[in-house]
């Protein structure tokens, strides 16, 4: 209890790594959010159903409850309102440089009023931004009114402090985030701002001087929240609110994007489709055929009698569409469907018709593998295969599990 009398200044709050969380909801938001609350107080007149709610939800963390006087709890808490709780919390470590980023920041350029600096806190939490930077060596996240206006998120929140603006800046650079000023001033539109797929940094500046020149400077992009009337700037923590919400949603658009861009799927399927046009040009003109009437020509003639079903499978089509296709093969006389209707083979004009074709199909690949040596052609024909067999036995096993 000396102890709780003691965590009443900042430094010494600092200097223990705990603080005070005081009434019976903060109490509640803390253990919630997963803070490490050490013991908890709570006064003899605290006999509501909610406070039993809480000493059992407490206890089973194995948080010991102690029961004292509500004068004794007004003392502690140095206040001269009744308190039904009081509890003592240890604050989160300050992470090292060493402690990897996550992909969102926020960075609180001199923040001075703790209820702004505990919404941004807060609003971080909900918003999904991992750490939150601080500027300086004095401000203070572990004070009663910080704590509150934060709902406790400050106790579950990695953050991170510098000496100075250009030293966070210089290391958030080096993470590879790009930096976000903003300001009523900024040159550009928050909601248009080029956000690119890669970590954000989102600044918020000070209450009355805003985020200074040199951060500014420093800065990858100034952006501005538009306001209509005739408004100075917005209060920091609601700008705050709104900047997380539309960067987040840029950045992680801008991310989507790239990802989908990087994809394996895509690749193989840009790839196809290019190679399928490439071949169906050089086709038509030749035969007025379309690449896919050779490749299943090519494929019926490799395994020289083809069931029909396999042929879906082959060229990815469905049973009416390969009806479409084979027809014009059939009615040149250079594929037989047999067997009532379910295997096909090619004839000898069909196999005759293929050799000529073939000097096409070759030229064709010569185009698209020309600047790949013969290992390199080698190497992905074999990958190829390889990542085709996976996706054939992935495909197996997804259709039997069904
Ligand atoms: C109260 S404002 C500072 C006002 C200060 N006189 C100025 O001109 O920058 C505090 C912070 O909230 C953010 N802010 C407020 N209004 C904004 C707006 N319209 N657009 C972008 N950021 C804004 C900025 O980060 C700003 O530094």
């Amino acid at each position: 209890m000396a102890q709780l009398r003691v965590l009443s200044s900042a430094a010494a709050r600092r200097a223990a790594g705990l603080c005070v969380l005081e009434g019976r909801s903060l109490v509640g938001q803390a253990l919630n959010a997963g803070a490490p609350i050490r013991v908890a107080l709570r006064a003899d007149s605290a006999g509501a159903p909610q406070d039993e709610e809480l000493t059992n939800e407490l206890g089973g963390s194995g948080v010991p409850v102690v029961r004292v006087g509500a004068g004794v709890l007004r003392q502690l808490s140095g206040g001269s309102r009744p308190v039904s709780w009081l509890a003592m919390a240890a604050l989160p470590d300050e992470p090292g440089p060493e402690q990897a980023w996550g992909d969102f920041a926020v960075v609180c350029e001199n923040i001075e009023d703790p209820g702004n600096l505990g919404t941004i806190l807060r609003s971080a939490r909900a918003l999904g931004a991992t750490d939150v930077v601080l500027t300086d060596v004095v401000t203070d996240v572990s004070s009663r009114r910080v704590l509150d206006a934060s709902r406790g998120a400050v106790l579950a929140t990695r953050v991170r402090r510098f000496s100075s603006p250009c030293a966070a800046l210089r290391a958030l650079h080096d993470a590879g985030f790009q930096v976000v000023v903003t300001s009523p001033r900024g040159r550009g539109i928050q909601a248009l701002a080029s956000v690119q797929g890669r970590r954000v940094a989102l600044v918020v500046g000070n209450e009355t001087d805003g985020v200074s020149a040199d951060t500014e400077a420093a800065a990858d992009l100034a952006v501005r929240i538009p306001m209509a009337g005739s408004v100075e700037s917005l209060n920091v923590g609601v700008a705050t609110g709104i900047s997380l919400y539309e960067l987040r949603t840029r950045m992680v658009l801008a991310m989507l994007t790239d990802r989908i861009r990087g994809t394996l799927g895509r690749e193989i399927s840009l790839t196809g489709r290019f190679v399928r046009e490439l071949l169906d040009e050089a086709m038509r003109d030749a035969e007025g055929l379309s690449s896919a009437q050779v490749i299943a020509l090519m494929v019926v003639a490799a395994e020289r009698c083809t069931p029909l079903a396999e042929l879906h499978g082959d060229l990815g089509v469905g049973p009416a569409e390969l009806e479409e296709l084979l027809a014009p093969l059939r009615d040149r006389g250079w594929l037989i469907v047999a067997d009532e209707g379910r295997a096909s083979a090619v004839t000898l004009k069909g196999e005759q018709a293929l050799a000529a074709l073939w000097p096409i199909q070759e030229q064709v690949e010569e185009e698209v593998c020309a600047d790949l040596s013969p290992e390199e052609r080698s190497t992905l024909t074999a990958l190829l295969r390889r990542v085709q067999n996976n996706a054939r036995q992935a495909l197996d096993r997804r259709q039997g599990e069904r």
